[in-house]
């Protein structure tokens, strides 16, 4: 892959575990969470209308929507029952040093 399609996007420790914390690309909204240390990356907002998951509530690795309370996977973007009809994007994450990366295809 190449190295050009990582992005550096957030300080690493900015992030502490529990917490997730939305970013801005461009035109993109990424969120990007700290489960037990693990840096995750998804889109930021949500697929049933328009909210940023970033602003609702991280449970274990499950994400729920401050809107209608739509419930997503972290890991996977899997949504997880109504209203989520469609998944959430995932993104490829590394941390250089305390660069949190993410690739975009
Ligand atoms: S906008 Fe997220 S559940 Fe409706």
């Amino acid at each position: 892959m190449a190295e050009e399609n990582w992005v550096s996007v957030a300080k690493r420790s900015a992030i502490n575990p529990g917490d997730v914390l939305g970013v801005r690309l461009g035109e993109r909204e990424i969120a990007l969470y700290n489960l037990d240390g693990e840096i995750y990356a998804t889109d930021n907002l949500c697929t049933h209308a328009f909210a940023l998951l970033s602003q609702g509530w991280l449970d274990g690795e499950t994400i729920e929507c401050p809107l209608h309370g739509g419930r997503f996977e972290v890991k996977t973007g899997k949504g997880l029952g109504p209203p989520i009809n469609d998944d959430l994007k995932t993104y490829p994450v590394r941390v250089i040093g305390d660069d949190v990366q993410i690739r975009f295809e």
